[in-house]
């Protein structure tokens, strides 16, 4: 039986009571923290760094998984790490030198995921697929948190997940931006492992309900 996860994205939280936010994370049905950090130049926003990673960690009792939209992330993979974070995710569109990346992250101990714009094809990275443990599909421009999910991203993972089974590897396949009850349903069917969920959780009447029922659609799918 085949189990997706849930990642509620940090950046919806609010920052005024992150220790209350973290507290029902904690409690909830979710898998992992979606940790967005943007630097201003590869996106046009700025979120926070590493410091804040590291009191976020402190706080957690489930892996970190940090998407950097940030330019030369090469420079803060060690940081990141040692501020916490369990999996750490780059930008293809950020890496010209995207394997010695990888290999990178893999030598700090955390596991390697490559983010994707809604624009970049999949197909780029078929010959690189073995040494990718996670891929992020961006179903929204990122920058931003609360932004409409762009439907095109569904048959990109359909593609992504042929290219997968094609090679064998254990690659998950996570999406990112305007994931909600309204479309998780089409986004496992068509193959995702891991749904992150900012607004349609930090801003629902009942965090810890969205998580389960995020959670709880896998079951409609896998289990009948
Ligand atoms: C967008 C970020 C997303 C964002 C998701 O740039 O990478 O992780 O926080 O937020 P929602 O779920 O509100 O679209
Ligand atoms: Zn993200």
């Amino acid at each position: 039986m085949k189990k997706h996860l849930v990642a509620p994205s940090v950046l919806a939280c609010n920052f005024a009571h992150l220790e209350a936010d973290f507290e029902m994370v904690n409690q909830s049905q979710a898998d992992w923290y979606h940790v967005d950090i943007m630097d201003g130049r590869f996106v046009p926003n700025i979120s926070f760094g590493m410091n804040i990673v590291k009191t976020m960690k402190k706080m957690a009792q489930k892996p970190l998984d940090v998407h950097l939209m940030i330019l030369e992330p090469e420079k803060y993979i060690e940081s990141f790490r040692e501020a916490g974070a369990d999996v750490i995710t780059v930008h293809y569109e950020a890496c010209p030198h995207l394997h010695r990346t990888l290999q990178q992250i893999k030598d700090t101990g955390a596991k390697a995921g490559v983010a994707l714009n809604p624009h970049t094809d999949v197909s780029l990275l078929e010959p690189i697929i073995e040494e990718i443990d996670l891929v992020c599909l961006m179903s929204v421009n990122p920058g931003f948190g609360g932004q409409k999910f762009i439907y095109h991203t569904i048959p990109k993972i359909k593609k992504l997940k042929e290219i997968i089974i094609t090679h064998n590897t254990s690659t998950l396949i996570e999406i990112d931006g305007g994931v909600g009850l309204q479309n998780a349903e089409k986004i496992l069917q068509a193959g995702a492992d891991v749904l992150v969920a900012g607004s349609s959780v930090f801003k629902s009447e009942n965090p810890t309900k969205a998580i389960q029922q995020l959670k709880e659609i896998g079951n409609k799918i896998f289990h009948v």
